[in-house]
């Protein structure tokens, strides 16, 4: 199907192809979650397991950014995703940055954006899915909300921001995510900083309702910047770090000004930087970047992520690409004897060198 529609799509500027997704899909509204999930049914249960004590239905969960506002929640998990991330979401609705702002380079197989967080904010998210859950919603997959801060508000009253947008929805959200990574908010990753990180953490907790909460981390941090990082975490009560967000790297694309970098070429460094934090980070890890096949999420979980996400892969493959990764993934688990997808997990780490 998808494969039919990406050369009109592609012929769309980005923004104007993913509004006519999103508004074609959200106007056929439970239609279209039905008949996606007759086509393509949830993951194998072989592949049933957790992160930080979250059960996923699969491994493989939509990253944060696609669906910012949550209008598209009730149709993720048709998709084959085993767990969803909504967001980012601000304590204040904001526009974003003026357009254009997103890039694609198929022959990279990559984007850019600098979309700057534009998001009809936390509040808003959360009566989303307050109605829907009321009204009889139940995905049967973990709901992440991802929390930025409000590009008007200053730095150093950024610890309220968090704390507001995390009051709105810590009720309807599984998990929460902090997310002081984006590029494209100035001075945001300036909070990755340990005693910024460390406000953050404890305002999130503190209205977290106790949701797990996660921490985003850039992959332009060095590798003691992301200790250090992950040190906070760990020491102030997260239950575990995403890494990786965009890059400002821009191996090989051509120059559009400033953003992040997605996509394949981002592959490499997410999977250093997720060995690094699932080896010496002491917190469980969901890996993301550049991931588009069976193999790329098998390198992931050699490399000690416990569970991954996509995001760029879906423009270029589309959503059939989830079911395939999933299938592939639970074919490879059954072939190799383990009993469970966890088991089969264990040992690609152990056959690492
Ligand atoms: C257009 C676009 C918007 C994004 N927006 C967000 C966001 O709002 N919050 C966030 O944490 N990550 C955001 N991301 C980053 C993704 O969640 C992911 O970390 C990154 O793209 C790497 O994964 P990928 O290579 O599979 O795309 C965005 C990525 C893209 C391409």
């Amino acid at each position: 199907m998808y494969a039919l529609l990406k050369p009109l799509l592609f012929r769309l500027d980005p923004e104007t192809a993913h509004r006519l997704v999103f508004g074609v899909t959200e106007g056929a509204g439970g239609l279209a979650g039905a008949a996606m999930s007759v086509v393509s049914s949830r993951p194998d249960p072989v592949l049933e397991t957790s992160v930080a004590g979250l059960a996923v239905r699969g491994p493989l969960g939509l990253a944060a950014g696609l669906d910012k506002n949550g209008s598209l929640a009730r149709f993720w998990p048709s998709v084959g995703f085993g767990f969803t991330e909504l967001g980012t979401v601000t304590a204040l609705p904001q526009p974003g940055n003026p357009k254009p702002r997103l890039f694609r380079f198929p022959a990279e197989r990559a984007l850019v954006n600098r979309m700057g967080f534009n998001n009809d904010g936390a509040e808003a998210l959360g009566e989303r899915l307050r109605a829907w859950r009321e009204a009889g919603w139940s995905p049967g997959q973990p709901i992440g909300v991802n929390l930025g801060k409000s590009k008007l508000t200053p730095l150093d009253e950024a610890v309220d921001d968090y704390r507001k947008s995390t009051a709105w929805v810590a009720d309807v959200a599984d998990y929460l995510v902090i997310n002081v990574s984006s590029p494209n908010t100035p001075g945001l990753r300036g909070l990755q900083d340990p005693e910024q990180l460390a406000g953050i953490l404890a305002a999130v907790l503190e209205k977290g309702e106790g949701k797990p909460v996660f921490v985003k981390l850039a992959p332009d941090l060095d590798d003691e910047g992301l200790l250090a990082a992950c040190e906070v975490a760990r020491t102030g009560g997260a239950a575990g770090i995403i890494a990786t967000n965009t890059t400002i790297e821009r191996p090989g694309i051509p120059d559009v000004g400033p953003g992040g970098l997605s996509g394949r070429p981002l592959r490499g460094r997410s999977l250093e930087v997720v060995r690094l934090v699932a080896e010496e980070g002491g917190l469980p890890v969901i890996g993301v970047g550049g991931i588009e096949s069976a193999d790329d999420v098998e390198a992931m979980l050699a490399a000690g992520a416990e569970v991954v996400q996509l995001y760029s892969a879906l423009i270029f493959n589309g959503p059939e690409l989830i079911g395939k990764i999933h299938n592939e993934l639970a074919r490879r688990v059954r072939e190799s004897g383990a009993a469970t997808f966890d088991d089969w997990r264990a040992g690609l780490r152990a056959e690492r060198p």
